[in-house]
């Protein structure tokens, strides 16, 4: 177990923090989360490239005390939509979260778990995303560069995905002429053609 109550060197390039746990999430490991599964199928006809990973420092501790984890998100598309991350409520839904961009230009979805309410804010180098409580959180790299990103959440938030697996993010992030935009996932499913 690291001391994490002494300094701690991360590099925020390859998104590393020293004798860190690291989660990497491929293409494989992401079935039904893009919203194009034809797209989704032809890419994984092509490789299973790693899209994701997380370096996560998370000691068993008292619940007042904080997690902190490093992201990267690989540049890429399925199809239209930018490469992302699963996406999560965390298991304690008062929990709020700050993520720091650290390289490359990223989007982040947000979507109150109540209201519904959906939104996007932009995730870039020295400026600070605040994720709400009960609030579900994606990340998106939408540059040509991998995305990292630092996050910090209360020790006791902890990680639901099973919450989002069937209704899913109800925004998109995708390419239009060269360019991101957000949609909503309705109205970019009706764009796609039918019979391929
Ligand atoms: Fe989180």
């Amino acid at each position: 177990m690291m001391d994490v109550s002494q300094l701690i060197s991360f590099d925020r390039i390859n998104a590393a923090i020293p004798n860190a746990a690291v989660v990497e999430r491929r293409l494989s490991h992401l079935r039904g989360v893009f919203a194009d599964p034809h797209a989704y199928a032809g890419a994984l006809e092509q490789g299973d490239p790693l899209v994701y990973s997380v370096a996560s420092v998370e000691p068993a501790g008292g619940e007042g005390d904080l997690h902190y984890g490093i992201g990267k998100i690989m540049p890429g598309r399925v199809g239209q939509e930018y490469f992302l991350t699963r996406g999560h409520f965390h298991q304690w839904r008062p929990a709020a979260e700050i993520y720091i961009g650290l390289t490359g230009s990223g989007v982040m979805l947000l979507e109150h778990e109540q209201t519904r309410r959906a939104y996007s804010v932009d995730l870039l180098p020295d400026s600070v995303v605040y994720v709400p409580g009960h609030t579900a959180h994606r990340t998106v790299n939408v540059g040509d560069a991998p995305l990292t990103y630092l996050g910090i959440y209360p020790a006791r938030a902890g990680h639901d995905y099973g919450a989002l697996e069937e209704r899913n993010f109800a925004q998109v992030v995708v390419v239009q002429d060269g360019r991101p935009v957000v949609l909503d996932r309705e109205h970019f499913l009706a764009s796609l053609p039918i019979l391929r």
